[in-house]
């Protein structure tokens, strides 16, 4: 079902670049398009870009959930985030919900079909789902936890992508209110604790740093890995400079999950804006959208404290060689 065992994780937010996707895929790896805060029209060009290159890909949604009900917890921390938005110059929105062009991404992907569709946050309508599978797409759940692996088998998916509360960037789990499962220490256990009730084929992801860790998912009944913080720091990547910095300097000694920039939890190398706001509310996207002058303002300064610093456990063996490299290193570890 899959051309490789080694995934490039979709990664949002302009990591995940064209140019990462076909390297990964002449390397021998998949690559990911994340589509994730694109419009349909830019995830639609950068398909007919990567098309050209003849290599299979995949795509990457992130499945829409209901508005959030708190709105008067989401202004006030908007609210309080007035002092760092003066520090700034920047105002912040209003919290404001939005289904991430998902409609028309989906017709676009019937209309134009890719090899492979993953879905993150959740899972659509099963006669989606089937539509897809109808024109030649395999369809990959995204799964945190044994609940989430059953509805998704229930709602006939290919293939399931088992994330480990270790992985980098947001995580997938359907409830973003339910505590991160710390029942497996990492995603080798959790794949061999699922194994026994998948009727799909499974894809490790999180934490992943070289070739003993990806044999290990592989031995638990794993067909194949999905990496991502490793390539943060590749020339392909899109990651931002203070970003792909942060994850080599010793001034960010651990990674930690907040959801104080989205209204989600997410795992990334912790800052001050992580440390200073713990106890965000609930709310994606709606903080998603809250935040984002703040972190593109933080950005353009160069200032790491107040970024996404998205990155799993496993940031350390990050490198900054070119994405090949870190195929063919992965690739390498598999055969010993
Ligand atoms: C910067 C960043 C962005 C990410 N964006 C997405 C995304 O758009 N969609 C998705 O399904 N997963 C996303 N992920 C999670 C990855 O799919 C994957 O689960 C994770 O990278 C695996 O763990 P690792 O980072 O320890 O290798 C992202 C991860 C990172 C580090």
């Amino acid at each position: 079902m899959f051309p490789s065992p080694l995934i490039a994780a979709p990664m949002a937010g302009g990591v995940s670049t064209m140019e990462l996707v076909t390297e990964v895929g002449r390397a021998d790896g998949l690559g990911f398009l994340a589509a994730g805060y694109k419009s349909a029209d830019d995830m639609q060009a950068e398909i007919t870009a990567v098309r050209a290159s003849n290599l299979p890909f995949g795509v990457n949604l992130f499945v829409p959930g209901p508005p959030a009900s708190n709105r008067d917890a989401l202004r006030a921390y908007r609210d309080s985030l007035g002092p760092l938005a003066d520090h700034f110059g920047v105002t912040l929105p209003e919290p404001r919900y939005d289904a991430d062009a998902w409609d028309s991404k989906i017709e676009t992907l019937l209309a134009e079909p890719v090899p492979f569709v993953s879905l993150t946050f959740g899972l659509p309508d099963r006669s989606v789902i089937r539509a897809l599978q109808d024109r030649g797409t395999v369809v990959i759940a995204t799964v945190t936890r044994l609940p989430e692996l059953l509805i998704a088998q229930h709602h006939g998916v290919d293939a399931a992508i088992i994330q480990h509360s270790s992985a980098g960037g947001h995580s997938a789990v359907f409830d973003a209110g339910a505590s991160a499962d710390e029942s497996a220490v990492d995603v080798a256990t959790l794949t061999a604790d699922l194994i026994p009730h998948a009727s799909v084929p499974l894809i490790a992801a999180g934490g992943l740093t070289g070739g003993s860790d990806i044999r290990n998912a592989l031995a638990a009944g794993a067909v194949a890995v999905q990496v991502g913080t490793l390539f943060l720091r590749t020339p392909e990547s899109g990651a931002r400079q203070p970003h792909k910095d942060a994850l080599g300097c010793p001034a960010f000694p651990r990674t930690a999950m907040t959801r104080a920039f989205s209204g989600r939890p997410a795992r990334g190398l912790e800052n001050r804006f992580m440390r200073e706001h713990r106890d965000a509310p609930l709310g994606y996207p709606e903080l998603h959208y809250v935040t984002a002058p703040l972190r593109a303002a933080a950005t353009a300064a160069g200032d790491p404290e107040a970024m996404a610093l998205w990155a799993g456990t496993g940031y350390r063996a990050a490198a900054p060689i070119g994405a090949a490299a870190v195929c063919g290193l992965l690739l390498a570890g598999l055969d010993r």
